[in-house]
């Protein structure tokens, strides 16, 4: 089986960083199947757009047959699932598109993977994994002192978003269990890095700061999240498709507990000394508290000891050196910004896309 993979949601935020990541380390061809919600950018993979290595697809992962047709062709030896609706707050304005990619999507992707896994041969059929990108907030909220996320921690999700996560992840599992399919699930914390929409708070915080618009902090600012540069993400995900065992999830954290007003006023700082405000004053002045979240929950960690311990992966980055790489990444690609916030990347697809029309359809 030669080495190609199929990528779903490749033009969303964690999908771009790891398809770019695959393509730059030379580890085979990528076929990255991509709705382009608007959290869809092809403006992500710009790198890219010309190496025959990456195969850009635009469709939906609920259309079975269409992913019939590219397992068929591209013979994948691993499918790596990042399609999803993920943003917490727009899951509970709108909940319906949640359920449908993320429950009903990843049913109809399961359903295509068995299909072709259970025609491959022997060899194949051992050697394939269909690798499930979760979230830690599947695991519900924490109290100050309990201990962090273990893989073996009882589902307690409390966001529509979460729940509809929930529930791929106990699909993938049953299908393990049912069928046999080799699967590997990861249940991440909270990434932070380039190409990240600006509607979850580092890229919103940065954005609203150099815009003079105010940094809104949910309630009282000390829920507190565990913070995983992108990157080291996207490692993981390659060490666990490289090494994991089939059946097995994998809980991937940074050891990095912050409350969200210390994010923050962190981000302020660092403005502060990079573009300083014209008037001179700190960008901590335009920090709102404002309404809390619906069922905010207070606090999410990941205990990252079995993937550290059976799998050797570490995060590479500490918070520090991550959030200056991101904050360096965003006054760099102001443009980048700019188009997303304006929503003018939703042109990028036709502008520099147009002689792959057949493909955009
Ligand atoms: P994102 O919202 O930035 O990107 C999602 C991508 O999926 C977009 O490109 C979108 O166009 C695509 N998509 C949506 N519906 C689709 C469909 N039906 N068919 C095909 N493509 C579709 O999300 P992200 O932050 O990159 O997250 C990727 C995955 O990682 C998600 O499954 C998410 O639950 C998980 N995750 C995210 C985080 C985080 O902090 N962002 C942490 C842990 C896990
Ligand atoms: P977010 O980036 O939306 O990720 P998630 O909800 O998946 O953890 O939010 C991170 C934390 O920041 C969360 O506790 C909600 C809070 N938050 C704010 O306080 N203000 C904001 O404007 C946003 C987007 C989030």
């Amino acid at each position: 089986m030669n080495q190609t993979i199929i990528v779903t949601g490749g033009a969303g935020f964690i999908g771009a960083n790891f398809v770019l990541s695959w393509i730059k380390l030379g580890l085979g061809t990528v076929v990255n199947l991509d709705k382009l919600t608007y959290a869809g950018n092809l403006e992500n993979l710009e790198a890219i757009q010309h190496n025959p290595q990456h195969i850009f697809v635009h469709g939906d992962i609920a259309d079975q047959a269409l992913l019939a047709k590219l397992l068929a062709e591209y013979q994948p030896c691993a499918v790596v699932n990042f399609a999803a609706e993920s943003h917490v707050d727009r899951s509970i304005h709108g909940p319906e598109d949640f359920i449908q990619t993320n429950v009903v999507g990843t049913f109809h992707l399961l359903e295509a993977v068995r299909a072709y896994w259970g025609q491959l041969n022997e060899e194949h059929r051992h050697n394939f994994r269909f690798l499930h990108v979760s979230t830690d907030e599947v695991y519900g909220s924490l109290g100050k002192s309990d201990a962090a996320f273990t893989e073996t921690h009882a589902y307690a999700p409390n966001s529509p978003y979460s729940a509809s996560k929930a529930a791929s992840d106990h699909l993938v599992r049953a299908y393990h269990h049912t069928y046999g399919l080799p699967t590997l699930t990861t249940n991440c914390s909270n990434n932070y890095g380039p190409h990240h929409f600006p509607e979850k708070l580092i890229p919103l915080v940065i954005h609203n700061a150099l815009a003079g618009q105010p940094l809104p902090i949910y309630g009282n600012g000390q829920q507190i999240r565990d913070w995983l540069y992108v990157e080291d993400h996207c490692a993981a995900i390659r060490r666990v498709l490289e090494a994991g065992q089939a059946g097995e999830v994998y809980n991937v954290g940074g050891w990095n507990e912050k409350p969200n007003i210390e994010i923050v006023r962190t981000l302020c700082r660092m403005l502060d000394v990079k573009k300083p405000r014209a008037d001179g004053k700190s960008y901590a002045e335009q920090i709102t508290f404002v309404e809390d979240r619906p069922g905010h929950d207070q606090r999410y960690a990941i205990d990252a000891t079995k993937i550290a311990n059976e799998l050797g992966w570490k995060p590479k980055e500490t918070f520090e050196s991550g959030i200056e790489k991101t904050v360096h990444w965003y006054l760099e690609n102001q443009d980048w910004v700019k188009n997303v916030t304006s929503g003018e990347y939703r042109n990028w697809v036709q502008t520099h896309y147009t002689e792959r029309g057949e493909e955009l359809a």
